[in-house]
Order: C-alpha cells, then structure tokens, then sequence
C-alpha cells in the first residue's frame, strides 16, 4: 500500500494541530485515532478524478444509470444483494442521516439501544435530538466480545424503546456479527417492534476470512429496518464522499425522503460520483491488498506483544482496521491510563472510555498505516507500561 506522504501538510481532523493539543495535550503527538487511512486511495479512483478535474466545468450533476449499474455490481458481487434504486436516499453522512431517522420515527424521550463500547457519535446524535439511551452492553469473554441477548430482548421489550442502533461490523471491538446473530437481532426487534438501524460502513474491510452479513438479508423477516451504509471508509474518501441509507419499507421510506427533501438532501458532486464509479467498477484489487496488509499489522502488534510477555491483550479484530487494547491488567483508572500512555509513548490514540464507560481501560489504535510506524507505535506503548 502506498503512504499518502503528504498527509501532515493537509487540513485533515486527524493531523489538525489544534484538536492534536485538545485532546493528547500535545501538538506533536503521532496520531492513530480518527478513523481514516493514511494510504493512497486506488489508483483507478485517483485516475477517474484527474481526468473528470481537466474537464474543468462543474455543474449540477446527477447519478447517471452507469453509477447504479456499478454499484449493484459491487453489492452483488461482494454481498450478493441487488440494491432498488428506489429504496436509496442519499445522504451526507450516515451521523446526518441517524439524526434525520430518529426524528421521524421516534418521539423525544424514546429509548434507542446501544451496544458500547461503540462508536461515540451514536451517543451523541441521540442526545442532540434529545432521545435517551438504553444500554445493551456487550459482553468480554475469552478475549472475545458478544452480544448478551437475554439483555437485549428485555431492552427491546420496555415500553420506551423504539429503535436500536446496531453497529454491524462493530468499532471499536472489531467483531463482525454472524449471520445467527444478526438473525436473533432482526428477530427481537420484530417481536418487539423496534426500528432496527444497522451502520454497514465498515462492511468491506472484513479480515481473517470471516464473513460479513448484511441485516438487508433478513428484510424478508422484518421490513422495519434501515441499513445506513457508504464506501468512504474502505477507500479513504471520507473527506469527499457522502452516504445512504437503504429502507425496505415504502411507506416510512417516503416519510423520510420528504425529510430529506424538505432540506433539499442527497444531491452529488462531480468528484464523489466519480470516485464511487471507479471504487466499484476497479476497486476490488485495492481492497485485497488493504485487506491483506491490515491482516499483517495486526498480526505484527501479536507478535510483538508476544515477544515482549506484555500485558496488554489485543481483542484480535474480525474486521475494521482498528484494534481494541486491553489494559486492565496494568491499570485500575481510565483517565490515568489514557494521559500516562500518551504522553509517554507520543501515540495518539481513542481512549477507550470516548466509546461509553465499558470501554475504560482500553484503547483503540487505528492500523492503517505503515507497517514501520505500526510496530513503533506498539513497541513504544510496550515500553512504557512495563516500567509500571
Ligand atoms: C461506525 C461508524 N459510523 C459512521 C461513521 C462516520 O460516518 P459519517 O462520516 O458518514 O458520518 C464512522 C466513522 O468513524 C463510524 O466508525
């Protein structure tokens, strides 16, 4: 994979000195949180936009068939589902799109499930349009994380909960649920009539031969789901690709996209449909490579773990290029754990407790970078826990 060199010059989030100092206290630190990649994106993408640029005329532009042609290619190929053009609505981003979905379908006060540690921003969103949160929590067994569903059938069941949030596959914790979960899910949410949202956007970086499984392969079961889905992260474009949703359901489809309309959503630029095109008609080499280079990082942090005897455990992902560090052998305070780490390694990564207080004590490292800085990164973290 080849590093994009210049990412320190660009106004990127995850280089920008200033949330650098914010949130590591240091403006020098080595950044391995936000949850981009620092490798070149593919060089038929790369292509595919230098020659739309030297067109050089900007107008409105719309998605052409060719654009959902290539599309369903990918889907089909990859995940063997043909994508209704018309059960589509695009949308910014998929956190615009999470705001846009519990607003129409549930009432202020509601309870939506979560399953953390998760992705912060689902706190987040629920908490701005003023819903509350039902905690599923996952559970931690032999290094490996599950869904404890006696839990989950009890939450989906109260009076109050309206929808669940799933996050399929899961960052942090890097599972990728199997198709008996997700059909236990699907199951209790329909028994229980809770919307089901399933975030797919780290569906294609699925690692050491497991299996990803889209909650769209039950929508036979339960039309009451809505997948929010997009390709930025897999090919390092979320700086100029938008998302979707796909929706099953007609009815509550349109309510939605009279949602969207009425803000005028879901509109494209010349770039992002460009880029996506070429990600899904030439993307599939790339992605290979991704895969098997993110596979090697990860098995580099073992084995240098290994060889050191230390005490921090990887939660070994199935899929996502983050990783899930277990301090709690060496730590018994998260905030100490997260300043003491950072500081003294100058590796900037996600303190476990932003994903929800089950994520105390752990960290999560984003490995899609090089090889060299992966094994310096560990090997300095290595180093300065066992000097505890
Ligand atoms: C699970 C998950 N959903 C959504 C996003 C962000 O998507 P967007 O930028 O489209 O809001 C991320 C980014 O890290 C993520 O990990």
């Amino acid at each position: 994979m080849k590093i994009d060199k210049h990412l320190h010059q660009l106004p990127l989030t995850k280089t920008n000195p200033d949330f650098l100092e914010q949130f590591f206290g240091n403006k020098e630190i080595i950044p391995m949180w936000v949850a981009d990649m620092e490798f070149e994106t593919a060089k038929p993408i790369q292509e595919a936009m230098i020659e739309r640029i030297q067109d050089l005329g900007f107008g409105y532009e719309y998605r052409p068939e060719s654009y959902f042609r290539a599309m369903n290619k990918w889907y089909s190929s990859h995940y063997d589902l043909i994508l209704q053009k018309e059960e589509i609505i695009f949308s910014p981003s998929i956190t615009t799109s999470l705001a846009f979905i519990l607003e129409a379908f549930t009432d202020k006060n509601d309870s939506i499930i979560l399953q953390p540690p998760v992705f912060m921003e689902f706190r987040d969103v629920i908490r701005k349009v003023r819903r509350k949160i039902v905690k599923n929590p996952l559970k931690l067994e032999k290094n490996r994380y599950s869904i404890d569903f006696k839990d989950l059938e009890e939450k989906a069941g109260l009076e109050e909960t309206k929808a669940m949030i799933l996050c399929n596959p899961h960052n942090p914790v890097g599972r990728v649920w199997t198709p008996q979960e997700i059909e236990n899910i699907v199951k209790i949410c329909k028994e229980n009539n809770v919307l089901l949202i399933s975030d797919e956007i780290h569906k294609d970086i699925i690692l050491f031969g497991n299996t990803f499984t889209s909650v769209l392969q039950f929508a036979g079961l339960y039309e009451n789901i809505i997948v929010c889905t997009s390709e930025a992260k897999t090919f390092n474009l979320p700086g100029i690709s938008d998302s979707m949703l796909i929706f099953p359901d007609k009815e509550k489809r349109n309510i939605l996209k009279n949602a969207f309309k009425k803000y005028n959503l879901g509109r494209t630029n010349a770039l992002t449909r460009i880029a996506l095109e070429a990600a899904y008609n030439e993307g599939d080499n790339w992605l290979k490579e991704l895969i098997f280079y993110i596979e090697d990082n990860v098995n580099l942090i073992l084995f240098e773990l290994e060889r050191s005897h230390s005490k921090i455990r990887l939660i070994k992902p199935e899929g996502t290029y983050q990783v899930w560090l277990d301090f709690r052998e060496i730590f018994d305070d998260s905030k100490k754990m997260f300043s003491f780490v950072t500081q003294n390694s100058g590796i900037g990564m996600n303190a476990g407790h932003w994903f929800g207080r089950e994520g105390a004590l752990f960290m999560r490292m984003n490995i899609a970078t090089s090889r060299d800085q992966v094994v310096e990164a560990i090997q300095k973290i290595i180093k300065v826990v066992s000097q505890i």
